[in-house]
């Protein structure tokens, strides 16, 4: 599974490419604002930092200005991702950036017949809200599962982009579902590598390796 980070805080970014596992990064209108930068130059610099996907998320609500935005969005760097909403002039700004050759990732689905339609029209990727579905008390993972099988069914090759994910049991469930990628906060995925035996065993380690005087490297 491909890990994505969900912010637009460039010095996160750095830290966590550095450890390798930062497969492409995800941004919107919200982290945009977090980021209190320009969303060009923001965007630009991620896509410099970043060789895989950067989602880029248009703000327009109506087909024609989506494209248009998308457009211009992906003139920013090479391996920018249009992020359009799940909306029907989300679905045919889709498909035109889709003709063109753009990556587009349809944004805000919260169904399997929403994900099947972002399929339908050419999508890349398809993000699942898992968090924003788990806080209104429905099953967030159970959406993962049945994207899966749907797109299994047909060989849709849209790839699902597990997003809105709160927690590391998210991060286990959506690889052991088989999501493609799961885009996950910086918080999370330095969460992913803590064990509590982990430090107990390094620290008895380290204790007796004191205990021998000696030196790996002389
Ligand atoms: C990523 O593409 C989504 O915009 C993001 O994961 C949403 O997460 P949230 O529900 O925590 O805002």
């Amino acid at each position: 599974m491909k890990f994505f980070i969900d912010t637009a805080d460039v010095g996160e970014i750095r830290d966590l490419a550095a450890t390798g596992m930062v497969d492409g990064v995800t941004t919107n209108p919200s982290l945009i604002l977090k980021s209190g930068r320009d969303i060009n130059e923001v965007t630009k610099e991620i896509c410099s930092i970043v060789d895989g996907p950067v989602s880029a998320e248009v703000t327009a609500t109506e087909a024609e200005a989506m494209i248009a935005e998308g457009r211009h969005l992906a003139a920013l760097a090479p391996n920018i991702a249009v992020k359009v909403p799940l909306t029907w002039d989300g679905l045919k700004a889709c498909k035109a950036l889709t003709d063109d050759g753009n990556m587009v990732n349809v944004t805000l689905c919260f169904s399997a017949n929403q994900a099947l339609l972002a399929a339908k029209a050419g999508a890349t990727f398809i993000s699942p809200f898992i968090g924003r579905l788990d806080d209104i008390g429905l099953d967030g993972m159970e959406l993962i599962s049945e994207i899966r099988q749907i797109y299994d069914n047909y060989g849709f090759e849209t790839q699902i982009l597990s997003a809105s994910i709160r927690t590391v049991n998210h991060v286990k469930a959506a690889a052991l579902i088989g999501s493609d990628v799961a885009t996950v906060p910086p918080g999370v995925l330095r969460k992913l590598a803590d064990h509590p035996l982990t430090d107990k065993g390094l620290e008895a380690f380290l204790s007796d390796w004191a205990k021998t005087g000696q030196q790996i490297l002389k």
